[in-house]
């Protein structure tokens, strides 16, 4: 624990999800005191009136918005949260955010405009998209991943250095304030060179098949996901898979000093849980 750090607390939205709970555990071994802020825990992004209970008393907020920050309406949410964290004198925020989707910048500039002392970490794909949330149960139970990624490659980063930069940056004082953090893993895989790590780690044959992004909202729509989603998700992954995220970001080095945890081993950690064959 460092000076800047001793007596913080923190409120983590999403704290049960994939980059909240790794917020939590490096907030956690860092001597910060963590507030979980989820439903679970009384506290709903769509309801303001469950806002002021989670920030009183706080000192800073890692800002996760479910499932899409380019969504309808997260804007607005992040904006407005934001404003009545600051009034409610909670202004270190760390929102997370992703490279290379244009929609995701609104909520970004509602952050900036709330009077926060923020920071933005903008991530490349997660590789735990591939063992916690949808994609894990078409591997595990089909052995096949149908995708609209075609070949295109992706710098996929593990959700336990977004986890460590966000904490890096909540205890380096104002190191990282009015700063935009974008983080990546150390190298380019195609969604077919992700799978084959993951059937090298778990020893089974797994494949990958590329669809184009309609033949896959067409599915979407076939499994019951309501249209306005499936087509919000298909026109953000047409524009974050169509190439301009080919390339490595240096947050992780940048901020923690280390290289960024590779796919391959985390692959290999997954798979020994048991992740895509149980
Ligand atoms: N997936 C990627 O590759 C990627 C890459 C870059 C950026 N991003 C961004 O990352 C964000 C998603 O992050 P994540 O994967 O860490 O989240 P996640 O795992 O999908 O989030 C689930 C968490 O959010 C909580 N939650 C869900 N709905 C809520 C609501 N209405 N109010 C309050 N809490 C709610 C859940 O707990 P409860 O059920 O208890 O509420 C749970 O703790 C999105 O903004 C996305 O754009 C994703």
């Amino acid at each position: 624990m460092t000076e800047n750090t001793r007596n913080t607390t923190v409120v983590v939205t999403g704290a049960s999800g994939r980059t909240g709970s790794r917020v939590a555990r490096s907030a956690q071994a860092a001597g910060l005191t963590v507030r979980p802020a989820s439903r679970a825990h009384g506290f709903d992004w769509q309801g303001r009136s469950t806002w002021a209970k989670v920030l009183r008393g706080a000192d800073a907020a890692y800002l996760v918005y479910p499932s899409d920050i380019g969504a309808p309406g997260a804007a607005e949410a992040v904006g407005a949260l934001a404003r009545e964290a600051v009034g409610a004198g909670v202004r270190r925020l760390v929102l997370l955010s992703s490279r290379g989707q244009d929609r995701a910048r609104d909520a970004e500039e509602a952050l900036h405009a709330s009077g926060a002392d923020w920071t933005v970490v903008r991530a490349a794909w997660f590789a735990q998209n591939f063992s916690e949330g949808p994609l894990v149960e078409e591997l595990r139970l089909r052995g096949e991943l149908v995708f609209p990624a075609g070949e295109v490659r992706e710098p996929f980063v593990d959700v336990r250095d977004i986890g460590d930069v966000v904490v890096a940056a909540l205890s380096a004082g104002d190191r990282y304030v009015g700063e935009t953090i974008a983080v990546s893993g150390p190298r380019l895989l195609s969604f077919g060179e992700a799978v084959a790590e993951i059937a090298k780690a778990t020893g089974r044959e797994l494949s990958y098949r590329a669809v184009s992004p309609r033949a896959y909202g067409e599915n979407l729509l076939g499994f019951g996901v309501p249209a306005r989603e499936v087509e919000a998700l298909v026109e953000a992954f047409a524009q974050l898979l169509d190439g301009r995220n080919a390339y490595l970001s240096q947050g992780v080095r940048e901020v923690l000093g280390r290289e960024p945890r590779d796919f391959a081993q985390f692959a290999r950690q997954a798979a020994a849980t048991g992740t895509w064959t149980e």
